[in-house]
């Protein structure tokens, strides 16, 4: 993997799951980090501990559904370390429900969270992406390529991710901006099982994990790898790909 010695990354949703998994990758290699989440004591132990072997990693609260954090994400990392190379677009939320139980309201958030949050902060970064060029990983699901029972706003929500990157990476390709997505299966993280612990999340955890075909579910790490490879110049000629973490469950 290349070292990204002097570039600067923006990781959403960093305090938990898969975003501190992708944190950890990213400064592992190299990558000054500006990590964005709702939970300030989470997010500044994290900066913390990822403040070593030269690693330079700030924490910044901020609520994604709020208008004014794209600007003020940009304009902290800007003012932090100079420059945006790389955004994570990872913070989301789920919902179950198909379309007979999802409220109006659920439907706005989801939709506000994982397509319009996206959106926003993808927006704001592109003056400070284009200044060197950098890329854009967003993180939808698996559920943007297949359809999904039970889970019918944020399905949707994801597979709207998925558009917006294809588009994106058309609209700044010449710009020297690449935008693709990771689309994770079932990954242990809080979101999964989310309710369930101790034995009962276990049990839920393995009966996800046999129908899979690699026969387990996802961890963090299996996601965060492939995010810092496409974040890095190894993926340079990678974009508008959405690329499957999912142990083989999309591919049947
Ligand atoms: N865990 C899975 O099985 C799975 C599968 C496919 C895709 N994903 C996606 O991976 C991403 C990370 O999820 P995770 O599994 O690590 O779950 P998680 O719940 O641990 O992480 C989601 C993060 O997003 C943050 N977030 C939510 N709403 C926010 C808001 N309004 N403002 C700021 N931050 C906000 C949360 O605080 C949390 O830190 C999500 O986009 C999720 O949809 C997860």
């Amino acid at each position: 993997m290349l070292y990204a010695s002097g570039r600067c990354a923006i990781v959403t949703g960093a305090t938990s799951g898969i975003g501190a998994a992708i944190a950890r990758a990213l400064a592992a290699r190299g990558h000054a980090l500006l990590l964005v989440g709702r939970r300030q004591d989470e997010g500044a132990a994290l900066a913390e501990a990822l403040s070593v072997n030269g690693t330079s990693a700030r924490f910044l609260a901020a609520d994604l559904s709020d208008r004014a954090a794209p600007e003020a994400i940009i304009q902290a990392a800007l003012a932090a370390f100079g420059r945006v190379d790389v955004l994570v677009n990872n913070a989301g939320i789920l919902t179950p429900g198909r379309a007979d139980d999802t409220t109006d309201a659920s439907w706005d958030q989801m939709m506000d969270i994982n397509l319009g949050a996206v959106f926003r902060l993808s927006r704001a970064a592109l003056p400070a992406l284009r200044a060197q060029g950098g890329a854009i990983v967003n993180i939808a699901s698996d559920w943007a390529l297949t359809g999904a029972r039970g889970a019918l706003a944020y399905a949707v929500s994801k597979a709207a991710v998925a558009q917006l990157t294809r588009c994106m990476a058309l609209d700044h390709a010449a710009e020297g901006i690449r935008v693709n997505a990771v689309c994770p299966g079932d990954t242990d993280t809080p979101m999964l099982a989310a309710g369930l612990s101790g034995k009962a999340r276990a049990e839920a955890l393995a009966a996800y994990g046999a129908a899979i075909p690699m026969g387990r579910v996802g961890t963090p790490e299996d996601v965060a790898r492939v995010t810092a490879f496409l974040a890095s110049d190894a993926a340079g000629y990678m974009t508008g790909a959405l690329i499957p973490v999912d142990g083989g469950m999309s591919a049947g």
